[in-house]
């Protein structure tokens, strides 16, 4: 039997939490990795823990920089990619800082609609599948959580019309929605809410890969729109 052929992943987030574990599977089973990250010694700590990947240099915040790091370099055909960057502050309404609103929407919507645009000739070379990490935020808003809510609300818009526009091109969008995962922002969400954290509570971030990397491999004819994945009841 022949070895399955080496695929390529674009991968956000890759640094930390979800899309760490997401890198984490797909680089142990030989994958190519081109990892967008916010800086050039996040690069350098990347390359050295995912030998032979590319990193593609951007700060996922800045949507004008970003579109010109896309503009050129990106590979021309690409089996899937994978929108796990992403950043929260929780404020009441009242309260929320114009800064924060927007860089929350930059990193969490705007970027992913970037990134797709430039990737979409490759994604449809490869007849390739685009996982967006939601949450359970983007189904549901809580007190604080409006410019998170808000931005992955969107997020889950712009894998809709990506659906229905690409599907017939061969091109996979799933959304997974994970409940309270833990990782590093889970931690930050339980500084915020004045909360102890304990990482034992939550779904891990290798459990969430699993459904992300469940998503990249179905076999072709098979597709999973949205995914959710909760803490189990205890
Ligand atoms: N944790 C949860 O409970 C939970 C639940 C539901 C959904 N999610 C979603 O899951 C995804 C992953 O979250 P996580 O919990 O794994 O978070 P995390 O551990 O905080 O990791 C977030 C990643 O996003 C990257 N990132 C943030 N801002 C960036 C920027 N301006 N430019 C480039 N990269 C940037 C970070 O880069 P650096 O490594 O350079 O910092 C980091 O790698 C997010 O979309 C989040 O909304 C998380």
């Amino acid at each position: 039997m022949s070895a399955p052929a080496r695929r390529t992943y674009v991968v956000t987030g890759a640094g930390s939490g979800i899309g760490a574990a997401v890198a984490d599977r797909l680089h142990a089973r030989g994958d190519a990795l081109v990892l967008v990250v916010r800086d050039d010694q996040r690069a350098v700590d990347l390359q050295d823990a995912y030998a032979g990947s590319t990193a593609l240099v951007a700060d996922l915040a800045d949507p004008e920089a970003l579109e010109q790091a896309l503009a050129s370099g990106l590979p021309t055909s690409v089996d899937g990619v994978v929108h796990a960057a992403g950043v929260v502050d929780l404020a009441p309404i009242g309260d929320i800082d114009l800064a924060s609103w927007q860089q929350t929407l930059a990193v969490n919507v705007t970027a992913p609609m970037l990134l797709t645009r430039a990737l979409l000739p490759a994604l449809r070379a490869a007849r390739g599948t685009a996982v967006m990490v939601n949450s359970s935020a983007g189904r549901r808003a809580h007190p604080d959580w409006a410019s998170y809510a808000a931005s992955k609300f969107a997020l889950r818009a712009l894998a809709d019309a990506l659906r229905a526009e690409e599907g017939g091109r061969g091109v996979r969008v799933s959304t997974v929605y994970p409940g309270r995962t833990a990782t590093p922002m889970q931690a930050l969400v339980h500084a915020q809410e004045g909360k102890e954290y304990d990482p034992d509570d939550w779904v891990s971030a290798a459990t969430v890969a699993d459904s992300v990397v469940h998503c990249l491999d179905l076999p072709a004819g098979a597709t999973v729109p949205e995914l959710v994945v909760q803490p189990a009841p205890r």
